[in-house]
């Protein structure tokens, strides 16, 4: 495309309106800055203009910097629109919908005015894929709302709605959502056109508050979330500019921070994690367009753990939801758990009351199927058992209305098997959330053998409607995001049979980036579930590798937190992990049973030995083809399993490492523990071949 078509400008009386169109959100790709600078120096040397408006066609005004031309090694633009803007001897007026992220708010901020519709959203994302606002953004915002505002806005990266927006002071006006926003701009131009000096917001100071020092409060409060990063240091650091040099001094500092982290590995992998997510929308077995079923209405059937959570889901994204349980007591006991994880919300602050009273009075109580007949959606949260499972389908297809998606939120159970016993298998799908299910973002999305593609893309949409990230993959035992976990799970405590301890493998994934150890999660879940799946496969497999440490742990009564102690011990109302000599003794004990002599182990091994186990895992599963492709791994151990973001997930993190490299080592493990390591087919064809684990699809056809 040329910049003509990408930027183009109409002139409405005394009124120049500038117009980015580069869908789908305006990005600012090549030819769309040049295009910018274009019209506006020829409105401003244009005698029969006074005043000018830019402004985004199509669904936004500009959502920023084109994130795939990053490390492109682009020349710098000779002249940049912040220039242009700038040097402007008429005002210019930023009219804002949709969104005005990073780049495409900095263009606004380097406006004389900003106006908005009141759905619009603004914010600096940039931290987000490892970056800061590097046209100027941290220069600009703190001088226009103040070091201490924008210090939050830049840190977090979060959307800001355009009422709030204007409270801080970033936009000047803001106008209902229906009204006609070109419309008001050229109002609003002609009401400033004459009125002079021209305001800049370079020319303002950033004053910081008195008698505190924000930024190290800053540091203090981010640096546990921030561990192993350096991007929001940066942005720290580039505000702190704004405060401390001329504007001028701060833009050099802002762009030599920025320079610092554009081709930083952090920076990498968030860019990459932000377009794996967007693939992850992409099913190539669903043809684009296949009709999404609307849902206005849902039901839930179970109000135990999960159950509760996944009503809570719906409520929060304000769509009514009824909740089926076997009896008034179990529908009490589920509404008193909703109840108690709405308030403690509001006791953290993250809630007001107000908003927890419209969310419960949207979840209301059935024990009846007939009653929940009419629902676009149907969960089903009941007991993991297939006999459970199946009785309630029957249920459910004996009531609900022929259109009506009917979901499962089965762990591990066949999808298929469900399915077979309706008059309507194509109508089944799996919905897996994750504990919390109101809390965890990751839905991951199971397609059974005679799952239609507008079920799929239904529950698709679904996920993305009620503020998840859904993925896809096919059906097998685990399906793809709890399956690729499981040898990882295993190989944690097997490592213990051979000298680790629960602590140091915990402080190494910690280190990695997780939030917490997997031993400290085994404990937070409740250590007997874990148990009852062991026990189930390993009646249907008599090669099935058991955990007798673990399964010991639960046998004594070691739950997890639930009963103060697992893995760990608790002291009472505290959930602080604390070693446990009782632990160390039994690992010891046990492992001496085995015939182990206890070694030690480097931070390295544990690492390795717990992720190429499952790297190894994930390779079967793209062999037979349950997933799509690597990046819906990522996106399900990103968003199910807290693996760091910065890390891109299990399969980008491996590709760091080499195909050939972990095919290597998982080949030696392989010699030495046995078939377990048995390395894939498909892992030693992309070693041999040398393709990464990211093309793997390539390999697979
Ligand atoms: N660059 C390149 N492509 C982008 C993009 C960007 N900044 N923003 C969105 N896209 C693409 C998406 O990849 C997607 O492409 P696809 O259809 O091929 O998958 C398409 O645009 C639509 O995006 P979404 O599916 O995300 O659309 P939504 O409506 O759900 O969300 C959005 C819109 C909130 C704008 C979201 O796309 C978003 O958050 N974009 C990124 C915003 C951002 O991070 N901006 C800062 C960029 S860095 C910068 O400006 C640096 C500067 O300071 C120097
Ligand atoms: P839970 O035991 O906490 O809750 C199950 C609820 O279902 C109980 O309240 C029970 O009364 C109700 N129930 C049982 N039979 C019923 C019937 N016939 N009709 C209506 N209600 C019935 O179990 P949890 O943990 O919530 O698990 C539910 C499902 O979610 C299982 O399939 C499980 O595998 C799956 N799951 C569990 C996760 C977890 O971490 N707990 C994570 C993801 C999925």
């Amino acid at each position: 495309m040329t910049e003509q078509n990408l930027v183009y400008f109409e002139r409405h009386g005394d009124i120049g309106v500038v117009i980015v169109d580069n869908p789908p959100v305006n990005a600012l790709s090549p030819g769309v800055p040049e295009g910018i600078v274009k019209h506006i120096d020829a409105g401003a040397a244009d005698p029969a203009i006074k005043a000018m408006v830019v402004i985004g066609a199509g669904r936004s005004f500009i959502a920023g910097a084109d994130i795939r031309q990053f490390g492109k090694g682009r020349p710098p633009l000779a002249r940049k629109p912040y220039d242009a803007y700038e040097q402007s001897s008429k005002p210019i007026v930023a009219a804002i919908h949709g969104y005005a992220l990073g780049g495409g708010l900095e263009n606004a901020l380097a406006c004389h005015y900003r106006i908005a519709v009141a759905s619009a959203k603004v914010g600096l994302p940039e931290v987000l894929i490892g970056l800061l606002p590097g046209g100027g953004g941290t220069q600009r915002l703190p001088r226009l709302i103040g070091p201490k505002a924008a210090l939050d806005l830049i840190v977090s990266g979060r959307h800001v709605p355009a009422p709030e927006a204007a409270e801080l002071g970033i936009l000047d006006r803001v106008v209902p959502s229906d009204a006609d926003l070109k419309l008001e701009a050229i109002k609003f131009a002609n009401e400033i056109s004459d009125k002079r000096p021209l305001r800049l917001i370079r020319d303002l100071v950033a004053k910081l508050p008195e008698g505190e020092d924000i930024f190290e409060a800053k540091k203090k409060e981010i640096s546990r979330r921030a561990r192993n990063q350096i991007a929001p240091y940066n942005n720290i650091k580039a505000v702190q500019a704004a405060v401390e040099m001329q504007f001028d001094d701060g833009l050099k500092r802002e762009r030599e921070l920025f320079e610092e982290l554009v081709n930083s590995n952090e920076s990498k992998a968030l860019r990459y994690a932000f377009f794996a997510e967007r693939e992850a929308q992409k099913l190539p077995d669903v043809p684009k367009g296949t009709p999404v079923k609307t849902i206005k209405t849902a039901a839930v059937v179970g109000a135990g753990t999960m159950g509760g959570g996944i009503a809570m889901c719906f409520a929060d994204a304000g769509i009514p939801v009824q909740v089926l349980e076997i009896s008034e007591e179990a529908l009490e006991k589920g509404f008193e758990r909703i109840r108690n994880n709405y308030e403690v919300s509001v006791k953290r602050g993250s809630l007001e009351a107000a908003e927890m009273v419209k969310r419960v009075a949207l979840i209301s109580k059935a024990t009846a199927y007939e009653q929940i007949a009419e629902a676009d959606v149907v969960i089903e949260a009941v007991f993991e058992e297939m006999g459970v499972k199946q009785q309630v389908f029957k249920e459910i297809d004996r009531v609900m209305k022929p259109d009506a998606l009917l979901l499962t939120n089965t762990s591990a159970l066949d999808i298929d098997q469900i399915a077979e016993v309706t008059s309507r298998p194509e109508k089944i799908g799996g919905a897996h959330f994750f504990s919390p299910a109101n809390v965890m973002k990751l839905l991951e999305v199971v397609k059974g053998a005679k799952t239609t593609p507008e079920v799929t893309a239904s529950t698709m949409a679904l996920g993305k409607l009620i503020s998840k990230a859904p993925a896809a993959c096919g059906n097998c035992d685990g399906f793809l995001a709890n399956r690729s976990r499981t040898p990882f799970n295993s190989e944690m405590v097997i490592m213990l049979e051979e000298g680790c301890l629960p602590e140091q493998v915990d402080k190494v994934m910690v280190e990695f980036g997780y939030p917490m150890g997997p031993f400290a999660v085994g404990d937070l879940a409740g250590l007997d579930i874990g148990y009852a799946g062991r026990k189930r496969r390993a009646e249907a497999d008599p090669n099935y590798r058991t955990l007798p440490i673990a399964d010991k742990l639960v046998e004594m009564g070691r739950l997890g937190q639930k009963t103060g102690a697992g893995w760990f011990k608790y002291e009472k109302g505290d959930r602080t992990p604390h070693p446990d000599p009782i632990v160390t003794d039994l690992i010891n004990l046990m492992s001496k049973d085995m015939g182990n002599t206890p070694r030690s182990f480097t931070d390295e091994e544990i690492l390795k030995r717990l992720l190429f186990s499952s790297v190894n895992e994930a390779c079967k599963i793209l062999e037979e083809k349950i997933s799509y492709r690597a990046s819906d791994v990522d996106i399900m151990w990103l968003y199910g399993f807290g693996f760091p973001r910065y890390r891109g997930g299990l399969m980008y993190w491996a590709d760091g490492i080499g195909v050939q490299q972990v095919y290597n080592q998982i080949a030696a493990w392989h010699q030495a523990y046995g078939d377990r390591w048995a390395p894939s087919d498909l892992l030693r064809r992309l070693a041999d071949k040398k393709v990464s684990f990211r093309e793997a699809h390539t390999l697979v056809g």
